[in-house]
């Protein structure tokens, strides 16, 4: 099993390490266009790195895309043409157009994951089992929201919007949660740092007549003791699940480092090694789907459905006032 990994910037080195302990750092190629962190990546995890993925495109069985998002088509493509099995890290693509693409370059249907990480979070998983038994009667209400700080807005800021960065992942929570598809978006925002909105409060109700709130910023201060604020709330006439998903942190303040140090314990966790959480196991369904030649447990169909969830909340974002 040879498995590629495109682009090992914050998201590649977390599946670098995840990957090399699957399948061993023999059979990882890395792909990195920065010529320094593509010799740091190759020397740090003992794997080969190019600086292009078309050098190792038809050399492998699998590929996991982490490149920023309006590089994903091309990439993804490529790979499944030749026959990989591809992750593509959320969001799929930047228009439905790309997903569209992707979805037709599969050379048998079920090749194509798309990176949705919170759906491998065993709390999200219970919930969705309760859903799906209708333990809450008729829904009425959801309330999904995910904030971070203003790092994140410093780092990928310039190249998309909060809404496709965070809100990708709660409009797929509130797509695969309920099963329902969307009739209507109205939303307000803000564009804070840059051309992108930086706050989109969305308001949606579902083909059922199920309303839901989307909130998404990247306004947390960035010594706040936490790095990432956020939960899922679900109500029903004969029930409801209150869901905190922020307090997945362990909390470090020590004489010696007075400022808090924030260490994801359910994400992307890693000890010296290895990473793990919610990340391992989506990369471990990924790695059993093309070991057993069996569909992907996150279909491209989903993505593309995220995706359009995006870009109805920005269309509404656009015509708000703001
Ligand atoms: N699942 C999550 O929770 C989560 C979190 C963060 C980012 N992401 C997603 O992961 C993807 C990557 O984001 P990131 O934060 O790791 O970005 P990043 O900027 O940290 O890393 C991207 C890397 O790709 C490299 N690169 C750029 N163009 C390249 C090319 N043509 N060929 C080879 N390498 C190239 C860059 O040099 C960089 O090292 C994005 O789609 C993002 O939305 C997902």
């Amino acid at each position: 099993m040879r498995v590629g990994i495109i682009g090992l910037g914050l998201m590649g080195e977390y599946y670098v390490r995840i990957v090399t302990d699957l399948v061993g750092p023999e059979n990882v190629l890395g792909v990195e266009a920065d010529r320094d962190r593509a010799e740091m990546m190759a020397a740090a995890h003992g794997i080969t790195v190019t600086q292009t993925w078309q050098e190792i495109v038809g050399t492998t069985d699998a590929a996991i895309i982490a490149l920023p998002d309006h590089l994903h088509t091309e990439p993804a493509v490529a790979f499944l043409q030749a026959g990989s099995y591809v992750l593509v890290e959320k969001p799929l693509a930047t228009s439905l157009a790309d997903c569209q693409t992707i979805l037709e370059a599969q050379t048998e249907p079920g090749r194509l994951m798309v990176g949705h990480v919170l759906r491998f979070d065993h709390r999200i998983q219970e919930l969705k089992r309760r859903l799906d038994a209708q333990e809450f009667g008729n829904l009425r209400y959801l309330r999904i929201h995910r904030s971070n700080s203003t790092m994140g807005a410093k780092r990928v800021g310039e190249r998309v919007s909060v809404s496709a960065f965070l809100g990708v992942h709660d409009l797929d929570l509130l797509l695969w949660l309920t099963q329902r598809e969307i009739r209507s978006v109205s939303a307000t925002g803000k564009k804070i740092f840059g051309s992108h909105w930086d706050l989109s409060i969305a308001s949606l109700e579902l083909e059922d007549g199920t309303l839901a709130l989307v909130e998404n910023h990247w306004l947390l201060h960035p010594d706040a003791q936490r790095s990432a604020l956020a939960g899922i709330e679900v109500f029903g006439d004969t029930g409801m699940a209150l869901l905190d998903l922020s307090t997945q942190e362990l909390e470090i303040v020590t004489d010696d480092n007075p400022r808090t140090k924030r260490i994801d314990t359910h994400n992307w966790t890693f000890d010296a090694a290895v990473s793990g959480g919610n990340l391992r196991r989506e990369v471990e369904a990924f790695i059993a789907a093309a070991r057993t030649g069996g569909p992907t447990p996150i279909s491209g169909e989903d993505g593309m459905r995220a995706v359009e969830a995006v870009q109805l909340v920005e269309d509404a974002l656009a015509r708000s006032t703001n």
